[in-house]
């Protein structure tokens, strides 16, 4: 049986929709992160699960259990904001036991657990300290811990990271995904920055609009990206849309603008007269010098720019009708000189058809 259970779960501000039908099983120890844009939902979502905010329709459901009206202080989740929202009055152990001595624990249980969880985030013997004399990241560990105090069924954390300088912040991904492992916690994470979704997820739940568009681990997202949203919102790529001019077998010609007309193998077979839309990731296509290139086949453009990244190199290259692709390279190739012709190759397993229609 899933942890938690989203059936079909709405959130509607007068006739808009800030969250639309959101239905996901969450299993027990699993991490799953919420990424999109800002204002697709995502926060509205956790709000709802936390119990901060009411559906407008749907049910939320914990163990089998029906909470969509529950008050949030008896649903036993732990919350972790962006901004921390620690109590500056507070030292740091009695941050940590707020939660405990709310639940009415002994002094003798909350001494134990509050160094149990300064141990944890590496902070012992700092507990009688004041939030104001920790850092970003110090503070952030500090309210993971409080979150975490009376072992909450799940962790919700809204952007928590994102206050935090990207060096401290990739830290503490790493950190947080192994103490996330290690103690089995089931987590619910919100974020708009998708190197973090991956760092993080198990599974990435992908939103846009209100609505979720993909849920999948992070490779099958990358490598299966099922519409346009999620192919150009994980990772780089290079969409088009194409009329299909004819189709024999899996060979089709393609009309990618009124310049532009190319033959290519796809991986599926497609309707003559449709409408086309694909994604090619940059390091599935191959550059090859115009003139080392016999044959026609390919699409043919001029190497406008290159950017050296250190591990990988990035080229974008204008083709005939206006359009630039960005092709990623490892190093390894032949360099290739900025203003050369080209001619991109790639095989049919790199094409992701993402959507098909008919022709209007
Ligand atoms: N209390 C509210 N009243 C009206 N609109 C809201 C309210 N809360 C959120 N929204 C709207 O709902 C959408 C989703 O918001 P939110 O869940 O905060 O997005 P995210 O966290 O992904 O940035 C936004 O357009 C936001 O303006
Ligand atoms: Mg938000």
């Amino acid at each position: 049986m899933s942890t938690l259970e989203l059936d079909a779960v709405s959130k509607r501000y007068d006739d808009f929709y800030a969250a639309k039908r959101l239905s996901l099983e969450v299993g027990f120890g699993e991490s799953v992160v919420f990424l999109g844009p800002s204002g697709c939902g995502k926060t509205t979502a956790l709000r709802m699960i936390a119990g901060f905010v009411t559906p407008t329709e749907g049910r939320i459901l914990l163990d089998g259990r029906d909470i969509t009206g529950l008050s949030p202080r008896l649903r036993n989740m732990g919350m972790v904001f962006q901004n921390y929202a620690l109590f500056p009055s507070m030292t740091i152990a009695e941050n940590i036991a707020f939660g405990l001595r709310q639940r009415r624990e002994s002094n003798q249980a909350i001494r134990q657990r509050v160094g149990q969880l300064l141990e944890l985030i590496k902070l012992e013997g700092r507990g009688d300290s004041f939030c104001n004399e920790l850092s970003g990241g110090q503070q952030q560990r500090v309210a993971l811990a409080r979150a975490l105090a009376f072992k909450p069924q799940i962790l919700l954390m809204d952007e928590s990271l994102s206050a935090l300088d990207l060096k401290l912040r990739e830290e503490m991904q790493i950190e947080l995904r192994r103490l996330q492992r290690e103690m089995s916690i089931t987590m619910i994470f919100v974020t708009h920055d998708q190197l973090e979704a991956m760092t993080l997820a198990d599974r990435i739940v992908v939103m846009n609009g209100g609505e979720i568009q993909q849920v999948g681990a992070p490779p099958d997202l990358y490598g299966r990206p099922e519409n346009e949203f999620v192919a150009s919102f994980i990772g780089k790529n290079n969409l088009f849309w194409a009329d299909v001019i004819e189709a024999r077998g899996k060979t089709s010609t393609l009309r990618l603008s009124e310049q532009l007309t190319v033959k290519l193998e796809l991986p599926l077979p497609v309707a003559s007269g449709s409408r086309l839309a694909f994604g090619i990731r940059p390091e599935r296509i191959r550059m090859t010098v115009a003139s080392q290139v016999s044959g026609n086949d390919g699409l043919v453009g001029t190497l406008t720019d290159q950017q050296f990244l250190g591990n990988i190199t990035h080229h974008f290259v204008l083709l005939g009708d206006g359009k630039t692709v960005l092709v990623e390279t490892s190093g390894k190739e032949e360099r290739v000189a900025t203003g050369s012709s080209v001619v991109l190759h790639f095989d049919s397993d790199a094409i992701r058809i993402l959507d098909q229609r008919s022709r209007a």
